[in-house]
């Protein structure tokens, strides 16, 4: 197993060119499903995930090649509609190939996904919408058994919660179903938009994209023709280079950004003290000249992000005053308070807050990562201490963040790979 050894503190500077989001990717890849023709598709970050989701395809029958981050994926033969137990509890998100499987062939298996590190996390709502769309679905040794032998219907829903990976699926299904479709309450992640996007580039009629509520006119079961596309940039990666930048009082330009994407981080960095310049798809952040305390209380987009809330945590424990972090989404997504707290942060936790003190120096020391998000704050956290911090089980950043090392080490960090 593979770990990072930083040697802090660490001054960065120079440029980062971000990745595609592996959020949008990965229900894109499994929108192809929706097509018996071959798609392209460019932008791909090169992320365990990804990988995941492909050997997972591979195994229901698609061919395709990933080569310098282009698929090229063809789904006209499909044999195996069955999502098992050894993929799909390496990534929850492999549920995303539910929705197209049973819409486009009428039946599929997927194996729950159940808990993981960040909380519960049920997939209730995805089944509920679907059998309001005329699914059956029974759980059966730990899958899900899903029939639509007549295909499914268009149907009037209305999401009890946000969720991102629901309305995603959902939609997919929703533009092969027969008749037209009401989605209320839609998740309105720039990911779920671009998934609409391209949606209706191959010809699915979709009415109020962007917003939460779409109206889907279905194809009645005619697979779709996509054109080729870029996955948008990844929002996630450039909030933690952000973070990187802030944590460490360096000047940082990133590339291939879109800033629209990113107003509720951005305006968390200024609460913070930093600047930053927007140019078409790139951004320089500027240090503050002394970081100071904020609040941040995690939501849905155009809200602040989860998937963000650990890494501004760290960056929270260099601020002066102090901050307050509440989760609103995931009841668990605190792990890497404790490990925050090996390094020296002081954290009280108390529920589904998270009181810093600051400013703290930090000083180096072994941590473990225990989710995505997770790991990739300790990563900031090790920048800012000083001597040696390793992150430990880094497999977990592997999942996300493309050549995270390599890029760090090209601005300056002293950051290695090593062997346990
Ligand atoms: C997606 C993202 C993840 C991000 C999360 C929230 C992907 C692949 N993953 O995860 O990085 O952290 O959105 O922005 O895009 N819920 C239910 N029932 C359901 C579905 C969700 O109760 O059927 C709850 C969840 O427990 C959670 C909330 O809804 O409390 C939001 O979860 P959801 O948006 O579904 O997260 P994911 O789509 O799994």
């Amino acid at each position: 197993m593979d770990y990072l050894s930083i040697t802090g503190p660490s001054r960065l500077e120079g440029d980062i060119t971000i990745s595609g989001a592996k959020n949008a990717a990965l229900p894109l890849i499994a929108a192809t499903l929706l097509s018996d023709a071959p798609c392209e598709i460019d932008n791909i970050p090169d992320v365990a995930d990804i990988r995941t989701l492909m050997k997972l395809l591979g195994k229901l029958g698609s061919r395709f090649t990933f080569e310098d981050h282009t698929l090229v994926i063809d789904n006209e033969e499909i044999t195996n509609t069955t999502a098992t137990y050894d993929i799909v509890k390496t990534m929850r998100a492999s549920i995303l190939v539910l929705g197209p499987l049973l819409a486009r062939f009428g039946r599929c298996e997927v194996s729950l996904p159940g808990g993981c590190a960040i909380g519960q996390r049920p997939i209730d709502l995805h089944l509920k919408a679907l059998e309001q769309m005329g699914a059956v679905i029974d759980i059966k040794n730990g899958y899900v058994v899903a029939t639509a032998p007549e295909g499914l219907s268009g149907a009037r829903i209305i999401f009890d919660k946000v969720t991102v990976t629901g309305s995603e699926n959902i939609i997919m299904a929703a533009a092969l179903a027969r008749g037209k479709s009401e989605l209320i309450n839609v998740a309105k992640e720039p990911e779920v938009v671009q998934l609409c996007e391209v949606l209706q580039e191959a010809g699915v009629k979709i009415e109020g994209v962007g917003s939460d509520e779409l109206i889907i006119e279905g194809t009645d079961r005619t697979p779709l023709k996509f054109a080729p596309f870029s996955i948008i940039p990844d929002r996630i990666e450039a909030g933690t280079y952000l973070c990187a930048a802030a944590i460490t009082y360096s000047t940082l330009t990133l590339h291939q950004v879109r800033p629209d994407h990113l107003d509720a981080v951005m305006a968390k960095l200024h609460e913070a003290g930093c600047r930053i310049e927007e140019s078409g798809m790139s951004m320089t952040i500027y240090p503050a000249a002394r970081l100071r305390a904020f609040e941040i209380s995690t939501t849905e987009y155009p809200g602040f992000p989860t998937d963000l809330q650990a890494q501004f945590m760290a960056l929270a424990t260099q601020a002066e005053g102090v901050s307050i972090i509440e989760e609103r989404l995931f009841e668990n997504r605190f792990m890497h308070v404790s490990e925050l707290q090996r390094l020296g942060a002081s954290i009280h936790l108390k529920g589904h807050t998270a009181t810093l003190n600051g400013p703290i120096q930090l000083l180096g020391a072994d941590v473990m990562a225990t989710d995505l998000r997770a790991s990739s704050a300790l990563v900031l956290a090790g920048l800012a201490a000083s001597g040696v911090t390793n992150v430990h089980r880094i497999y977990h950043l592997d999942r996300g963040y493309e050549k995270l090392h390599e890029k760090l080490h090209s601005i300056g960090a002293k950051i290695e790979r090593l062997k346990e």
